[in-house]
């Protein structure tokens, strides 16, 4: 694997590559992002991985001083998965000076969930994930399911944009106790792993009750989020939400998904499942 720290330099692998699959990261590598990484070589000549921890999708009282960076871990990772290419720039690379151009999604997409409780996120990811494709011209890009909402977001950016790119989405992957994996998992104490599992536990019971008829879904919701509570953690929101704008479902057969936020500890998690 190649190891590029400049524009110039990941261009030119990339005009020698063919069709081009692109996985940005924050590094930290686990499974599910190197699922991706396979996921991708099915789909391209060569993958392209970008390690990019992105300042400006972190909110001042965020963790992006003491986000985990484990370069050389990740980069046996990634060689082992086929990858032929790593962007792996400084900020001053990606930042030479500060961003004055921004990609504001809409509104209505970032009020909600994820973006209620992080103002500014989803316009830090959707500006540097715009500037990783300008970079890289890649065919293809990947994107996890498990930050669902950022997954729409970037969708409808490349869609909005005209960017001639396609937009591959991959699914979750989960510890055999089904926590979704996470770089922030790292930050948990033993205990709190152990407990941890509880928030996909109580999103499948949200799935199995929509599955079997129940449509009461502020009750789900809210029995949910009081059984979190009871087990000390602080729920930001739990959601059923129809799975094409995330918004509220209206018709009774909308696609459906629920979406979960909640702190244990100092620890902040996500997860979600389809219906
Ligand atoms: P990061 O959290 O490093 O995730 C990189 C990619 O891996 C994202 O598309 C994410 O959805 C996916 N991913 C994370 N955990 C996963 C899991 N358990 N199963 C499947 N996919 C998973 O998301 C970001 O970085 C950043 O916001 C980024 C898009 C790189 C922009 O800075």
């Amino acid at each position: 694997m190649q190891i590029h720290t400049t524009i110039d330099s990941i261009r030119r692998a990339r005009a020698r590559s063919g069709r081009v699959a692109l996985v940005p990261t924050m590094g930290n590598l686990h499974d599910g992002h190197i699922t991706l990484m396979r996921q991708a070589g099915d789909r391209a000549d060569a993958v392209i991985a970008s390690i990019f921890v992105n300042r400006l999708q972190f909110g001042p009282s965020e963790d992006f001083n003491k986000y985990p960076r484990t370069l050389e871990a990740d980069c046996e990772k990634l060689e082992a998965a086929g990858v032929a290419h790593l962007f792996a720039p400084d900020e001053t690379v990606i930042y030479p000076q500060p961003q004055l151009y921004h990609v504001d999604p809409a509104p209505a997409q970032v009020a909600i969930l994820e973006g209620a409780f992080r103002p500014g996120h989803f316009r830090g990811v959707a500006t540097v994930v715009l500037k990783l494709l300008n970079i890289v011209q890649p065919d293809v890009a990947l994107f996890g399911k498990k930050d669902y909402q950022q997954l729409m977001v970037l969708s409808n950016m490349v869609r909005e944009l005209a960017l001639p790119i396609e937009v591959l989405p991959g699914e979750t992957v989960r510890a055999a106790d089904g926590l979704a994996l996470s770089s922030r998992n790292g930050y948990l104490s033993e205990a709190e792993r152990a407990e941890a599992p509880r928030l996909h536990a109580q999103l499948a019971r949200i799935r199995d009750a929509v599955q079997s008829g129940d449509h009461d879904f502020l009750k789900l919701e809210t029995d949910a989020m009081a059984e979190l509570e009871a087990h000390a953690w602080q729920p930001d929101y739990i959601a059923v939400r129809r799975r094409s704008d995330l918004q509220p479902p209206v018709q009774p057969d909308d696609p459906l998904v629920v979406l979960a936020a909640a702190r244990l500890g100092r620890t902040r998690l996500i997860d979600n499942l389809e219906i």
